[in-house]
């Protein structure tokens, strides 16, 4: 198993390994890579659905999506796009940071792809922790004039909302820094999808501390955009990255994702 960086903020491929042979050993060596790189990428592998079940099994226990959205662990989605003026507008993310427990990790497989379009792009999130003062000193940029420093957010909470996805689904408050429970690193754990105001704070307040840092923690110095061939496995730490799913595409793309339980956010 060899292991390539494919951007300078995260992200590496693994070549050598045949995900649907893989044994447990295999996968906790592909954990430390995981928890090193935050984002992994495998090319050229064919997993159908149970296959793909078992192989992200094998990374911990499955999760499934509440609103009934995704009502299987495995969940299969074949999408026709309408492209860039169609489709709709894609936003950052970690995936359901509104459940009390969200997935620590998400694997998605892509079976069918777009000639082109359709490319996720993904954050780090301890680089943009690390770097928030660093940002803040570049006065130049007027939104960085209103970025909260690290000190400011370690007390603080964020309420986050899967409303979106139906009335019954729970918000949950989680904090803005997180603690990353296998490794120990902090991340910063808002996004501009789900995150709807820091608690304990009058409205305008909230509104004047996230907005840019929704704006600093996707700059595209964090960022490495995965252009999908068919075959790809990416499989990504939610508690470190950033995600979005680009709506520019206009063919159909059919992908089998699976996310692993996470902890409660601390
Ligand atoms: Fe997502």
């Amino acid at each position: 198993m060899k292991i390539t960086r494919i951007s300078p903020a995260m992200g590496a491929e693994v070549v050598g390994l045949d995900a649907a042979s893989s044994n447990q050993d295999q996968v906790e060596d592909l954990r430390g890579h995981l928890h090193q790189h935050h984002v992994l990428v495998i090319r050229d592998q064919d997993l159908p659905h149970g296959a793909m079940q078992a192989f992200a099994t094998k990374w911990g226990e499955l999760l499934t999506h509440p609103s009934g959205m995704h009502p299987e662990f495995v969940h299969e989605q074949t999408l026709a796009g309408k492209g860039a003026r169609g489709r709709g507008f894609s936003a950052w993310h970690s995936d359901m940071s509104w459940h009390p427990t969200p997935p620590a990790i998400t694997l998605l497989h892509a079976r069918e792809i777009p000639s082109f379009g359709g490319d996720t792009g993904f954050a780090d999130q301890k680089l943009a922790l690390e770097s928030l003062d660093r940002a803040r000193a570049d006065r130049r940029r007027q939104f960085r004039k209103g970025l909260p420093g690290i000190e400011d957010l370690m007390s603080l909470k964020a309420n986050h909302t899967g409303k979106g996805f139906g009335p019954e689904v729970p918000d949950s408050v989680h904090p803005v820094v997180r603690t990353h429970d296998e490794t120990g690193d902090l991340t910063l754990y808002v996004n501009p999808e789900f995150t709807t105001h820091l608690v304990d704070l009058p409205e305008e307040e909230s509104r004047r501390l996230l907005w840019p840092l929704w704006m600093h923690q996707t700059c595209m110095e964090f960022m490495y955009r995965h252009a999908w061939r068919p075959g790809d496995i990416v499989i990504w730490d939610n508690r470190y990255v950033l995600h979005t799913a680009i709506l520019d595409y206009e063919e159909p793309r059919y992908m089998i994702r699976c996310t692993v339980k996470g902890p409660e956010p601390r």
